[in-house]
Order: structure tokens, then sequence, then C-alpha cells
């Protein structure tokens, strides 16, 4: 089946836009991009809309549809009825380039900031040796294809520009918690999780959680575990006794 959809879509740069209203041929089977592709090649050849795959694995296409964060490539114009205004606009938390293409440089400048995979030093590549559970907790981890979607979601930065320079947001929070959890990793990453990145501005609330494309349980596996760990440092006892004894 066929139909004339209605689309409202955001045009503009840095210097501010509007929403804009086509009617775009929309067809049986087809997502979100592909009409984004087709108004693009019949109406607006400039309009700019970052995308690789097509196949929900490069992250590239996220935006908002109707307001929720999403990939373009991976929503499916079935969900809506053919009478429905689809909106598409960028992803609010990060600046915007052009039209549908957001900077998201703040992800890789925290990516930046997490030191990386350290194994003992007298342990030689080719003689790594982890028991199958640990792989399999890093793994879910690993499915992250970077898309941004968390932390464009996650209400600590999302309006919230000031807080950028103290949270590192779910994705790379999450990246601390992988590398915390790795047996052969020796840097302790507990204390840099609470104080440089920000984890105690995580009030749990799972909006990360719930846009994630590849369904990695951020918030149970990765954030929650973490904020475990800070909590047992902090009131265990014996770290107490041995913090107030290191101070005298
Ligand atoms: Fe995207 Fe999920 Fe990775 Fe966040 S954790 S960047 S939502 S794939
Ligand atoms: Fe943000 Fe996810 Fe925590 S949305 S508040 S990082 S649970
Ligand atoms: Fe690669 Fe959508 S184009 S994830």
């Amino acid at each position: 089946m066929s139909y004339t959809g209605r689309f409202r879509v955001w045009r503009g740069d840095d210097d501010g836009g509007e929403l804009r209203d086509f009617d775009v041929e929309v067809n049986e089977g087809e997502v979100v991009l592909d009409v984004l592709h087709r108004l693009q090649a019949t109406q607006t050849p400039d309009l700019a809309v970052r995308w690789n795959c097509k196949a929900g694995k490069c992250g590239s296409c996220s935006a908002e549809i109707n307001g929720r964060p999403r990939l373009l490539c991976m929503t499916r114009m079935s969900v809506f009825t053919p009478d429905e205004v689809v909106t598409i606009t960028p992803m609010r938390t990060f600046p915007v380039i052009r039209d549908l293409v957001t900077d998201v440089s703040f992800n890789y400048t925290k990516a930046r900031e997490v030191p990386s995979f350290t194994p003992p030093a007298d342990l030689a590549p080719g003689e790594y040796r982890m028991q199958q559970m640990d792989v399999e907790r890093s793994q879910e981890f690993r499915k992250c294809i970077e898309c941004f979607l968390c932390q464009n979601t996650c209400h600590v930065v999302r309006d919230h520009d000031e807080n950028k320079e103290a949270f590192s947001g779910p994705r790379y929070l999450m990246r601390v918690a992988e590398l915390e959890m790795h047996p052969l990793d020796v840097v302790d990453r507990v204390p840099a999780a609470q104080e440089e990145h920000g984890l105690g501005l995580c009030n749990i609330t799972k909006c990360c959680t719930d846009v994630c494309p590849e369904h990695i349980q951020i918030t149970d596996n990765a954030l929650i575990p973490m904020k475990e760990r800070v909590a047992d440092r902090r009131y265990d006892p014996l770290v107490w006794l041995g913090r107030t004894i290191s101070r005298r």
C-alpha cells in the first residue's frame, strides 16, 4: 500500500531554524530514513541527514521522531497511521550543525576521559585468560553502536548544558563499569566514576535504557552495580577506618 504521508521536518542550523511541512510518498515496508531520502530526491536536495549502514548498526542516523529519540533507519513507517503527522527533529542535547545533523563531539571528549583497558604489566598479549562468565558480562556492553541516543535522552544533560562538564553520561559510565568489572584490568575506577564522571548525578531514571536500540540494560547492569561499588567503599567500616587512620 502506498499513500501520501504528512511530515514536519526541522530545517535550520546553529543560528536557528523551524519545522517545515512536507507531503511525501510512503510505500509498504519503508522506514523513516527511506522517506527522508525520497524527500531529498524530490523536494529538498540540500536536506542534511547523517546515515551510513541503514541496518541499525553504525549508530549514525539518531534523531527524534514525534519527540522520541530513535534511529531513523530502524523506525518503520507502519508504526504510524497514514493520517498521522510524523515530526522529525535533530537530537536535542547536542548542538545542531544543520537540519537533522548534530555535533556529537561531546561524546568523543567523554570517551577520551576514560583511561583505556590496563592489564597487569607482566601479562603478555595472548596470555589473557578469563572465565566465560566475565566475558559474557562485558559482551553486553560491547554491543553498543555509539548512537548516543542514551546520552541525548538522559535528563542530567538534556536541556542542562551546565552539567556536561561534570557528567560523562550513561554510555561512558557504562564503559567505566565494563572496565571496572574486567578481571584483568588493574585500574581502580570506582573513585573516578563518582568524582570525575559524575555517577552521583544519575538518579537511575532508566530513560537511557528505554531508548537503547541494542536493548542494553545500561541502568541495571552497569550503572547500579557501579553505584553499589561506590557505596560499598563509602560505608565499609574497614575502608572507613583505613581512611580515618591515614588522615591522621
Ligand atoms: Fe546507543 Fe545503547 Fe550505546 Fe547508548 S548504550 S550509545 S543507546 S547503543
Ligand atoms: Fe540518566 Fe540513565 Fe541515570 S537516563 S539519570 S544515566 S539511569
Ligand atoms: Fe546506521 Fe541507522 S544508518 S544505524
